[in-house]
């Protein structure tokens, strides 16, 4: 069980697997904070990446999961507020060493490109996993070193 508060976002195309990894992780003992939408109609996944990034950014959850087609729009929206560091991912290797090397503070995941199963070994993965520090944290540093 764990105590780390877990924001959730996604847009339109992603509100079934958002919920569904809401539902798993909130199971495992998540604190789960799932901003939505809850709306199917079309919305714009910039402002849903940007809404859970700036919680993160500020302290108020410890890590995100955002959801949209690819993953990779709503990625690139979240990349834009400093202190974010999200990575796409679709492989659980990918998810335990963004976290592990990376010291990334939000996931980005494609409901058009995995399946639920996969999508949840990945969620499962990221949060699995801790920064590991060290040689990797000199070089995180150089990223926060990029953002002035
Ligand atoms: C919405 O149709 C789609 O473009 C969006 O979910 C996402 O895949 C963008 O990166």
């Amino acid at each position: 069980m764990s105590s780390k508060r877990i924001v959730l976002s996604s847009d339109h195309a992603a509100i079934e697997l958002r919920q569904a990894i809401a539902a798993h992780i909130a199971k495992r003992g998540f604190d789960v904070n799932d901003i939505g939408p809850v709306s199917p109609e079309s919305t714009h996944y910039p402002k849903h990446g940007e809404a859970a990034a700036r919680l993160v950014a500020a302290g108020e959850a410890d890590l995100g999961i955002l959801v949209c087609g690819t993953g990779q729009g709503i990625m690139m929206a979240a990349n834009k507020v400093k202190g974010i560091r999200c990575g796409v991912c679709a492989d659980t290797f990918s998810a335990k060493m963004i976290r592990a090397h990376n010291d990334a503070n939000m996931l980005a995941l494609g409901a058009r490109v995995l399946g639920e199963g996969l999508a949840l070994e990945i969620v499962d993965a990221f949060l699995g996993a801790e920064f590991e520090g060290g040689r990797h944290g000199v070089r995180v540093d150089m990223i926060k070193e990029m953002e002035g």
